[in-house]
Order: structure tokens, then sequence, then C-alpha cells
């Protein structure tokens, strides 16, 4: 199956044209997640699907955040990704549902494949790449003018997967997997803004949800939220990783522990690192991880 739908460039390809990410759009705020009308969706109960990165550095302008990273993320886990502030987990997030290049001086070098597909390739519709790997930012990042109804739907609507009652319960269905639902159903309609912050993220996460991504990509997608939103965040991405690849950045080593199979540990733009969860918390390869994971720095 190809999940990136490659076709051929057309350069007056009027929907290519209106679904692009404006050039001038936030680096933090991207657009919904469409996906141009051509192949189905990728089944929602399909295995998994591999993310590889190779020798992949990422860089603003002459400055190089991540240093010639390889990792492979496995179908079905859940990888979490730790380090200290400023090390590049963002950026090496970013770079890979192809957000980075949104910034003015961003650039990538290396691979970056979904199964054995190139993300980066020429051929790539990069609209396609962002449906099919779904993104949680760290900062919540709802379409400020739209109501809450309509940013969850905002994705669904633009590639024509749902309308009607189809559209309705696919809102409804994402609102609760993100835990929103008990909290907004009497106020669909209401402005997005109107939501607190914690709110607001796991709003964000039922519009990441409601594309029915491949792989989806959470930046401290709980730091914002309470103990209780934080469990009900970690049971669903359980669930999910059922039929999505998930990697998760976070600053918590508990819920790293609690919820990831594989932990990759950064280090200023290197991977020191990666095992399986278990290891890494009790007795990682480098010395380095071990000082980390026990709070020596960072
Ligand atoms: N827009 C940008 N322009 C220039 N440099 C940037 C930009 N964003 C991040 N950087 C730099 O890239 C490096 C990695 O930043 P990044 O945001 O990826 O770190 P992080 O590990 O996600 O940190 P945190 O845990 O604080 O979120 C840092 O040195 C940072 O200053
Ligand atoms: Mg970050």
């Amino acid at each position: 199956m190809n999940l990136l739908r490659i076709r051929p460039k057309m350069t007056d390809d009027p929907i290519e044209e209106t679904q692009q990410t404006p050039a001038e759009a936030p680096a933090e705020i991207p657009a919904p997640q469409p996906e141009a009308s051509r192949a189905p969706v990728a089944v929602a109960s399909a295995p998994g699907h591999s993310i590889t990165l190779r020798d992949l550095k990422v860089f603003y302008g002459n400055h190089m955040a991540v240093k010639g990273v390889d990792i492979d993320f496995a179908p079905n886990k859940i990888t979490a990704i730790i380090g200290p502030s400023g090390c590049g987990k963002s950026t090496l997030v970013r770079s890979i549902n192809r957000m980075h290049e949104e910034i003015p001086g961003g650039r990538v070098e290396g691979e970056i494949l979904l199964d054995d597909v190139q993300i980066y390739g020429d051929d790539v519709d990069v609209v396609a790449v962002r449906r099919a790997i779904g993104m949680v930012f760290q900062r919540p990042n709802p379409f400020p003018t739209m109501s809450i109804f309509d940013n969850v739907a905002a994705g669904p609507r633009l590639t024509g997967t749902a309308r009607g009652r189809n559209l309705n319960n696919l809102v409804h269905e994402a609102l609760r997997g993100a835990g929103l639902w008990a909290e907004v159903k009497g106020r669909l309609d209401k402005p997005a803004m109107g939501l607190s912050g914690g709110q607001q993220q796991r709003l964000c996460i039922a519009r990441a949800l409601a594309v029915k991504p491949e792989v989806l990509l959470m930046d401290e997608p709980c730091s914002a939220l309470d103990p209780v939103a934080t469990l009900r965040i970690e049971e669903l991405l359980t669930d999910l990783k059922e039929r999505v690849t998930i990697v998760l950045v976070t600053h918590n080593m508990q819920q790293a522990a609690r919820v990831s199979d594989v932990t990759a540990f950064m280090l200023d733009g290197e991977l020191v690192e990666v095992n399986e969860t278990e290891k890494i918390f009790t007795n990682p390869d480098d010395e380095r991880t071990e000082q980390y994971v026990a709070g020596k720095f960072g």
C-alpha cells in the first residue's frame, strides 16, 4: 500500500495549491491535516507502520540541532524520546512529518522512511505525509476562529472522508478518545478558544485522531494536563498502539516508564541510547543515560 500516495507533481494542480500549508503559517500551527482526494485511507485496524531515520541531520540555518540520528520506530510500539531541554527532541519529531521545513532556514539531511517510502522523496505529497503522520504539539494550538466541533471536523472535511451523520460520529468518537467528550458535549458549537489550556490540548489530540493517522507524533502532549487527564491520554495511547505507531516526547520519566515500550535518550542533538524501556530505567548501557534517568542532570 502506498501510504504517501505518491504521484507526479503537477504545478497547476488546484487541489495541491489549496491544501498546502501556507508558507507564512506559524511553524507551530499546522494546516488541518488534509489528504488529497486520491487513494483510500489506510484501514484503521491495519498493523502499524515503521518509521526509520538514517543519519538524520536537522538544521536551523547553519545550526545543526539534530546531529546524525539513526533509529527505527517500530510498528505497534510506543517509543518515548527523553532528554534535557534543548537537546533536539521537538526538532527531531517535527522533521518526521515535514513540519520543520516550514521554519525559515529549516533544512534536513539524511533519510526518513515510512515503511520503505522516502518521506522527503521528490515525488511525495507533503500533504499526504502530514495526514499519515499526525502530530500533537507541545503547546495547544486549536484553530483560533473555529468552534470545538469544527476544529475536530477540519481534517475529515478537507479529506472528504466523512460528511453529515458520519462526520458527527467521527468527531464525537475523536472527542471521546481524547477524553474530552463529557466536558464539551453540550457546547460543541462554542469557540475552541473558550476551553482551558488542558482542554485545548485534548481538543488538539482529538483533531489529530479524527484523520486516523498511521503514525502519531506527540510532543509532550500532557505537559498542560492534570493527572486525571494525563492518565486518560496514557490509556488512549496504549489502545492506539494496536494500529498506530507512536513517538512520544516527554519530560516525565514516570510517563515514559509507564507507557512506552522503547525509550530513546537524546543529548545535545545526538541519540545516546535506544533500548527497551525497562532496560533504560533499570540497567542502561550508557553512563549518561543512567545519570539522566536518575535525575542527576537535565
Ligand atoms: N525556530 C528555531 N530557530 C533556531 N533554533 C531553534 C529553533 N527551534 C529550536 N532551536 C534550537 O534547536 C535546538 C533544539 O531545540 P528543540 O526545541 O528541538 O529542543 P527540545 O529537546 O524539544 O527542548 P524542550 O525539552 O525544551 O522542548 C536548541 O538549541 C534550540 O535553541
Ligand atoms: Mg521540545
